[in-house]
């Protein structure tokens, strides 16, 4: 219960804002700061329930101090990018607040992301008597409280995991991505990787690909192995797990144009010289893409982000597959956003929630799955995230 300060005001925020809004018995007042004043107050504009804005630049750890002194929050929520993550946490170290993320740190100059720069922190936190929450997103996040669900409802131990993350949703323009252009753009280029019999495989980028007919009639998408950063922390935190692998639904105009701008180099990340001036291009074509926070009122169709989970109940093998599907349009018609900001936006504000009214508690740096499951589950029922459980496999990703 009380203040939360929200930090960046992209296409998550405003999820998260409108959410928090809905649950002010929890958020009792809300805070939301970022680079650029007007992007808060536009979002702020689009709410009944008044809320504070303020500027902050969060690579700047003292005026990031100042303002969490002023504002007195129960919990810094971050939904602003990954280069952020590190200069947060020393910040909310350095005043005695609680801590929330959605995607872990990455290096702005080098396409790698690890826990272990945010692992780092857990004594630092555990001495603080804080918490700090890592990936409380969809995936990360939700996919890996399915996984603790599955383990602790439907089975004994946990063999294999494979995450599948389909949107079938068009925006009608040939390309641009549903979140942030360069973090989505850096991901989805890196080597695939997926981990087995206690080591990381490699795979070339975007080369191994399976047909899946995404339940409930949503249509059949190609999905493509790639790394995502929730395996690292699965790896070490689910028991008995001997290959955990992670799946994306591409469509045919996204993939040839990403190739296309491979090839002439608009996706790199190192400074070139340009009129006199160095520029990334990849920040350049963040620039001329299109908002993914503008995407919400043309997104129609429907994501699915699922775990197909297999392992032993009762000494016999059995696989489950259990999934959440989101509807584009409902989104934007309850918070005017996209699907995938939508399901990145609740389980952030669940994960804020459970915090600030103590179900999950901790001290030092957590995964989500490090966490009971069952709480959150129910909210992603009550908060706009139901999800189902089918009790066999529902797709051979093997042959
Ligand atoms: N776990 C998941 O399922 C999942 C899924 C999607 C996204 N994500 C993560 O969610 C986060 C937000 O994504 P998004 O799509 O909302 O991105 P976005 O639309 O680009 O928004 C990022 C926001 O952060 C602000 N920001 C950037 N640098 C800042 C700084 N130094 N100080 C203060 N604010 C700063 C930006 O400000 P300006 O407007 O001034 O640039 C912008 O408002 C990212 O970390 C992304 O990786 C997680």
């Amino acid at each position: 219960m009380g203040t939360i300060l929200i930090i960046g005001a992209g296409g998550v925020s405003g999820v998260v804002v409108h959410k928090c809004a809905q649950h002010p018995e929890v958020f009792e007042r809300i805070v939301l700061a970022s680079r650029t004043l007007s992007k808060c107050d536009a979002i702020a504009a689009q709410l009944v329930t008044p809320i504070e804005t303020a500027q902050v630049d969060a690579d700047n750890v003292p005026t990031l101090v100042a303002l969490i002194r002023r504002v007195q929050p129960a919990l810094v929520l971050n939904v602003a990018l990954p280069y952020q993550d590190l200069h947060i946490m020393d910040a909310c170290l350095e005043t005695g607040v609680p801590y929330l993320d959605t995607a872990n740190y990455e290096p702005p100059d080098t396409a790698k992301f690890e826990y272990r720069w945010q692992w780092d922190y857990h004594e630092r936190f555990r001495e603080a008597g804080l918490m700090a929450l890592l990936g409380s997103g969809f995936d990360p996040g939700v996919t890996s409280v399915f996984c603790t669900y599955i383990q602790k409802h439907y089975l004994d131990q946990i063999h294999t995991i494979d995450i599948i993350d389909c949107n079938a949703g068009d925006h009608g323009y040939p390309f641009a991505t549903n979140f942030n252009p360069e973090i989505n753009i850096r991901e989805v280029t890196a080597r695939g990787r997926y981990w087995e019999q206690g080591e990381w495989r490699e795979t070339d980028p975007l080369s191994v690909a399976r047909p899946f007919d995404v339940p409930e009639g949503i249509g059949s998408l190609n999905i493509y192995l790639m790394y995502h950063e929730e395996l690292e922390s699965l790896a070490r935190h689910i028991p008995h797990l001997k290959r955990a692998r992670f799946w994306m639904s591409f469509g045919e105009s996204y993939l040839k144009h990403l190739e296309v701008l491979q090839n002439v180099g608009m996706t790199r990340i190192d400074a070139v010289e340009f009129n006199g001036q160095k520029i990334i291009p990849l920040q350049f074509l963040k620039a001329l893409l299109p908002d993914p926070a503008s995407l919400g009122p043309r997104t129609v169709g429907k994501t699915c982000i699922g775990c197909q989970i297999s392992g032993l109940k009762d000494g016999a093998e059995k696989t489950v597959y259990i999934y959440n599907i989101c509807d584009h349009q409902a989104c934007y018609r309850e918070v005017q956003s996209q699907a995938i900001s939508y399901t990145t936006g609740v389980p952030a504000m669940i994960g804020a929630k459970l915090m600030m009214s103590g179900l999950w508690q901790g001290d030092g740096v957590f995964n989500v799955e490090q966490l009971d499951p069952d709480p959150f589950m129910a909210e992603l029922n009550r908060c706009g995230l139901p999800w189902q459980v089918i009790e066999q496999a529902v797709v051979d990703l093997d042959s």
